[in-house]
């Protein structure tokens, strides 16, 4: 194929050209019918090429095939059999890759650090997670993606499960074995699933960790908008092999996606797929050499650690992606929390993810030394502002044995069950019937169908007073939670 087209840009192009006019919804009709205060923010430009992509865009039939051209491109790029775009986010294409894997009999191998999304996808197919514990470093209070072998024991223990989920890279950016993982999966003729939302970059350099299809991933979804250019919400599922029902997937997609997809959302895909594949090599090699003097340059600010090297090893992850730059501020005896606040109070900047120790920044092809000498600058009067701050609130962190709390529901069942609220101090031992998930990065400490524990109320509520967001829980304050009557 010719990776120098853009079928869905060149569609716009045409569809400007041609004066076209659809009596069909979006009902701004380009923008004519939007409030100037509107326009006088946003520009008219997004509301100009916001159109219905078949009966618009295309024809009612769509019979030009832009689409199916721009995700065929897609798939020619990064050496996937097929590939679907989807503008609901890795949190739609997660969701049709664990049903038309598993929508069926016997469960699916989950590792534990997984998206809330997954665990969503849990709640509302009913599927059965059979737990894939990550590994736990106990000193740095960091979760590991499970190793080949723990993939290897939860089919021993689960011979029935159709298939495993593996998240890689993290939200830390620390990737699992994939190539191992895959050939575990492949040995017992089961497909292996890569919720690779962080990793849409990784086709284009090589010095990227491994991407998931070249491990030999059946599934993979990424979510265009982390490490790629396209708006929120991009998002493209990838498969190969046959392990998993092509026709199934895409109906699986097909129940749960917008039947009004944007268009906007579709274009950036498809020209961010062309600029990689002309461009990325030179674009993605210049942001990691940018990334690894940045490391360097972050570690002479004193109390600031960048983690790498303690990431990577036996007990802990396979790689990195050395874009995301993880750092350490427990050093100074205050919070990430408190770091990232001050940072965007003071400095204008917001990092990608905080806890009570760590902040991480997420650096991409776009960034450039202007912006890096931005985060350097704000790092630095964060550093020599820090010795004023209140020393953290503590966190009680729970020990990985606590950590991992027991299932023993469908966490569709305790869900959709009679629930009642009851006081936090009084809901150890009660099933939780409500995801709790720290955010970012947005793994669960609680799934719905999990016992629960005094150490990980503990944690979580002692985590809110030092400024923990938990969006999912309905009393976000922890003062109650709700459980399975
Ligand atoms: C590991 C992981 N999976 C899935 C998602 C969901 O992706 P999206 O925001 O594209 O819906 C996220 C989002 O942060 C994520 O971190």
């Amino acid at each position: 194929m010719d990776q120098s087209d853009a079928p869905l840009l060149d569609a716009l192009v045409e569809y400007r050209k041609a004066n076209r006019y659809g009596f069909t919804p979006p009902g701004h009709r380009q923008g004519r019918g939007t409030d100037d205060r509107v326009l006088s923010v946003l520009g008219r430009e997004p509301f100009h090429d916001d159109l219905l992509a078949n009966g618009g865009l295309d024809d009612r039939l769509s019979s030009n095939g832009y689409l199916k051209r721009a995700e065929d491109l897609m798939a020619e790029a990064v050496d996937a059999e097929v590939a679907w775009f989807s503008t609901c986010g890795s949190s739609l294409s997660v969701k049709a890759a664990m049903m038309a894997v598993a929508g069926g009999d016997g469960g699916l191998l989950v590792s534990r650090d997984s998206h809330k999304s997954i665990v969503a996808g849990l709640i509302f197919s009913g599927v059965q997670p059979r737990w894939v514990t990550p590994r736990w470093d106990a000193d740095r209070h960091i979760s590991h993606p499970p190793s080949p072998d723990d993939v290897d024991e939860a089919f021993e223990r689960n011979p029935d499960a159709a298939g495993a989920l593996i998240v890689s890279p993290s939200p830390y950016g620390t990737c699992a074995d994939l190539e191992e993982i895959a050939a575990v999966c492949h040995d017992r003729g089961k497909p292996l699933i890569v919720d690779e939302a962080w990793g849409a970059h990784l086709p284009f350099h090589a010095d990227l960790p491994t991407w998931a299809m070249d491990a030999g991933a059946d599934v993979c979804v990424v979510s265009v908008h982390k490490m790629g250019a396209g708006f929120e919400q991009g998002s493209v599922f990838h498969l190969q092999g046959d392990l998993v029902d092509q026709d199934r997937l895409s109906a699986c997609a097909d129940l749960l996606q917008t039947t009004s997809p944007s268009v906007l959302m579709y274009a950036a895909m498809d020209g961010w797929r062309r600029q990689m594949v002309q461009h990325g090599h030179e674009l993605l090699g210049s942001a990691i050499d940018l990334a690894n003097r940045l490391r360097d340059e972050i570690e002479t600010i004193p109390d600031l650690e960048v983690l790498d090297d303690e990431l990577i090893g036996v007990q802990a992850s396979h790689d990195l992606d050395c874009l995301q730059v993880l750092m350490d501020v427990s050093a100074t005896g205050t919070s990430g929390y408190q770091a990232a606040d001050w940072l965007r109070e003071h400095k204008q900047v917001d990092v990608g993810m905080a806890d009570h120790r760590r902040i991480l920044a997420t650096m991409s092809f776009a960034d450039d030394r202007s912006t890096a000498e931005r985060l350097l600058d704000a790092l630095r009067g964060w550093r020599d502002a820090v010795d004023d701050f209140d020393p953290a609130p503590q966190i009680r962190l729970p020990a990985p044995e606590e950590i991992e709390l027991e299932t023993v529901q469908l966490p569709r069942d305790a869900f959709f069950g009679p629930v009642e609220m009851v006081p936090a101090e009084q809901a150890c031992g009660r099933i939780a019937a409500e995801q709790i998930t720290p955010y970012p990065p947005g793994i669960p400490a609680v799934v719905p169908g999990e016992r629960l524990s005094d150490a990980v109320i503990d944690y979580l509520r002692t985590g809110v007073a030092a400024g923990m967001n938990l969006p999912d829980p309905a009393d976000p304050s922890l003062g109650q939670i709700r459980v399975v009557a």
